[in-house]
């Protein structure tokens, strides 16, 4: 057991069998009586409990001093990475209202790959063909999906297939992200210290990178204003550029591209923002957390040009649900949809695509 292991069992000793478990990916801590855990995708409750508030309270705030942050009546809320990578989210009363709020997201291992996601019937062969495909030929990517749909694993799993001649520069919030190539250089944001100074944000990073001949740019999330930063990398030259963001579908997530990018505090009229939008960004593969917890792939789509000022796609794939069982489960298929606009150029590349009629 390495030392932080051996430290968050020391405070945290209620829920310590679900860390030392890799089948759980969350631990959800709901004050000292109600304690939830992810395994394979599903939410359990569970019976652990800590012997009350005051023991749970000072959980979070040693976890808080061990990464030198505060966690008090002024700062009631901590964000914090643990030195295994694990994440962990403090909120204590009365900001929260049934007592200490501690979430704990452990830091995968292993990262999901194409062919994993394709055993596991998140994504069909066709599919991972058309992904492969997008990617070697350098096609701007967006994934979009709800909260814990997959978004991270996706973007890993794309990033995989990235020719090793490249050089990629990785940034994130919030390291998550484990390429499998060798020329990878990884940054991470840094939050304002206690008196507000020192922060080094996702746009700062973009801005700084570009100036480190990155030839692909894969950033885990978008957020908010390096939304315009990276659709101007990928409209000047970046091509092959990934990211994720929260949305509902693949034409929401151009919108939400938008809202972003205009938080940068811009003042482009909106058609100009959009028509950067509809040409930095190529194509979108949407990820979902099926009612049963199987996460996939449910489409890819390709971005078209805009049409009187409205975003438009073009799906190459989509997942039909077709029946959900009295146990919940699931079934569907995988639906191919018209060939991408890039299928000569797949085709001049010996890129393998799905057989279209
Ligand atoms: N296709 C998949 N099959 C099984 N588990 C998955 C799949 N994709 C993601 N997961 C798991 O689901 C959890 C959330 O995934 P993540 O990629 O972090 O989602 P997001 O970035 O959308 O919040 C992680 O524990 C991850 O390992
Ligand atoms: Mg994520």
């Amino acid at each position: 057991m390495n030392d932080n292991a051996s430290f968050l069992v020391l405070f945290l000793a209620p829920v310590k069998d679900f860390l030392a478990d890799d089948k759980v990916s969350e631990i959800l801590i709901n004050g000292p009586n109600q304690i939830y855990i992810e395994r394979g995708g599903r939410l359990e409750e569970t019976a652990a409990h800590f012997t009350g508030e005051a023991q749970l309270k000072a959980a979070a705030v040693n976890i808080a001093k061990s990464v030198d942050r505060q966690l008090d009546e002024m700062h009631p809320d901590l964000d914090a990475r643990l030195p295994d990578g694990s994440r962990v989210h403090a909120t204590i009363p009365p900001v929260s209202r049934c007592g200490t709020i501690i979430s704990i997201r452990k830091f995968k291992k292993e990262m999901l790959t194409i062919d994993k996601l394709e055993q596991f019937g998140s994504v069909p062969k066709e599919g991972a063909q058309i992904l492969n495909a997008i990617v070697k030929l350098r096609k701007n990517t967006i994934v979009s999906g709800g909260t814990s749909s997959g978004k991270t694993s996706v973007l890993n799993a794309l990033s995989g297939l990235i020719p090793e001649k490249d050089r990629i520069l990785v940034l994130e919030d919030a390291s998550e992200l484990q390429l499998q190539q060798k020329h990878c250089v990884y940054f991470e944001t840094r939050k304002p210290d206690k008196n507000g100074q020192g922060e080094f944000s996702i746009r700062d990073l973009v801005i700084a990178s570009l100036r480190l001949r990155p030839d692909r740019l894969v950033i885990g999330e978008i957020r908010g204003g390096e939304a315009l930063d990276l659709l101007q990398a990928m409209n000047t030259g970046h091509s092959g550029s990934m990211s994720t963001i929260h949305a509902n579908s693949p034409l929401d997530a151009l919108s939400r591209m938008e809202t972003c990018a205009i938080m940068s505090g811009i003042n482009f009229p909106l058609n100009a923002i959009r028509m950067q939008v509809a040409s930095a960004i190529n194509c979108v593969v949407h990820t979902m957390r099926l009612p049963d917890g199987a996460r996939k792939i449910v489409e890819i789509a390709e971005v078209l040009p805009l049409e009187q000022g409205e975003y438009r796609i073009r799906p190459l794939m989509q997942w039909k649900t077709e029946a959900i069982g009295e146990d919940g489960c699931v079934s569907g298929r995988f639906i191919l949809g018209e060939p991408p606009s890039f299928r000569s150029n797949a085709e001049i590349m010996h890129l393998e695509l799905p057989e279209y009629k």
